[in-house]
């Protein structure tokens, strides 16, 4: 039985349907992330586990109590946001012992339960500081010391590292997910950074206007994209256009590329930036030719862009200091593994009606 189940959520704001049905089974100390677009309902199907929204059609339960009906504070959830949204007129301790006051909890225990939540997210010598006088990240932090102070039973994060440095987004990212691995909370991360969900999860559930396209481990989501919408969502991907012979291979501008099955007619092909080189396969199969219109150094990679039947491919090089990589307007031949090409089962509409 799973630790928190949704089951047939939908959310309509008057006529206005923002969740169009969602179902999600996650594990005890699971930690998933809800990946989409800004608008895609995050936020909604969020606040509906929080209690903060009651869904129009179907269930919330935690650990096997329906809570669809139950008001956000006897749910035990801990919630945190992407604006600090600490009480600035109280102390980091006052902020952290917010919870515990409202709960009834002695003052003694209060005191301690403050001091452990401060030194496990190292801020125990700021207890006296108010939120002005801290960093972003640093607030952060106390936002999240004072969602778990109260051992909520699970954890939601709505865009919590957005606001901040890039830097800072990275270390904390670390930071979250340690603490949440050792308190072994169940938490849903709220993101539309790929490389946060990708980075941080055991599952993502990517959203798109309201649904969960595809549920997966980070491997999965990426590898092995379900739909077109996930598929260039989800990491780089460069799309081709060419038309299917019917056997394992697709004519593109007048080159033969073998399929990792057949497809008839017009097909969108997909291929990402690590999975093209300019090393000649073996057997000299799925090779385009086109000229570099881009050289982007990224440090221990080089990604170039390659403009090849009137798209860019995106081609990632390591970085060799023996071996500067090509220059623009260079004419280079990519080659590729056909069971690296993504065949993308989606047409849009745009571009069936170019078609015709
Ligand atoms: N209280 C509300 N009333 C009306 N529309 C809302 C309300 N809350 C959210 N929406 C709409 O629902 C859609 C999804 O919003 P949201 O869940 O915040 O998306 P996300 O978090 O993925 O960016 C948006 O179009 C938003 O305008
Ligand atoms: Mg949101």
């Amino acid at each position: 039985m799973s630790f928190l189940r949704i089951e047939g959520v939908k959310k309509s704001f008057g006529g206005n349907t923002v969740v169009r049905g969602f179902d999600l089974s996650v594990e005890k100390g699971e930690f998933i992330s809800f990946l989409g677009p800004s608008g895609c309902g995050k936020t909604t199907m969020l606040r509906m586990v929080a209690g903060f929204e009651t869904p129009t059609a179907g269930t919330i339960s935690i650990d096997g109590q329906d809570v669809t009906a139950q008001p956000p504070n006897r749910r035990r959830i801990g919630m945190v946001f992407q604006a600090y949204a600490l009480f600035p007129n109280m102390s980091v301790a006052d902020n952290v012992a917010f919870g515990l006051k409202i709960a009834g909890m002695p003052a003694a225990q209060i005191r301690e339960r403050v001091a452990e939540m401060l030194t496990l997210i190292g801020l125990r010598h700021l207890a006296d500081r108010y939120p002005y006088q801290l960093s972003g990240g640093q607030q952060q932090r106390v936002a999240l010391a004072r969602a778990l102070a109260p051992s909520p039973r699970v954890l939601l994060l709505d865009e919590p590292l957005s606001a901040l440095d890039a830097k800072i987004r990275v270390s904390l990212r670390e930071e979250i997910r340690a603490l949440q691995r050792k308190l072994g909370i169940t938490t849903i991360f709220v993101t539309h950074d790929q490389e946060e969900a990708l980075s941080m999860s055991d599952r993502i559930v990517v959203m798109n206007e309201g649904r969960a396209d595809q549920i997966g481990t980070p491997f999965e989501i990426y590898n092995r994209p379900k739909t077109r919408f996930v598929a260039s969502f989800v990491g780089n991907l460069s799309l081709l256009e060419g038309e299917g012979t019917g056997d394992a291979r697709a004519i593109l501008a007048g080159d033969e590329v073998i399929l990792p099955f057949p497809a008839r007619g017009r097909v969108i092909l997909g291929l990402r930036p690590e999975a093209a080189s300019l090393q000649a396969s073996a057997d000299r199969t799925n090779q385009l030719t086109g000229r570099i219109d881009e050289v982007n150094f990224l440090g221990s990679l080089v990604r170039l862009r390659v403009a090849v039947a009137g798209a860019g491919v995106l081609v990632d090089m390591f970085n060799n200091p023996g071996n500067p990589p090509p220059g623009r307007g260079d004419i280079v031949t990519i080659h590729f593994a056909p069971a690296d090409v993504q065949v993308l089962e989606h047409t849009p509409p745009e571009l069936a009606i170019a078609a015709e």
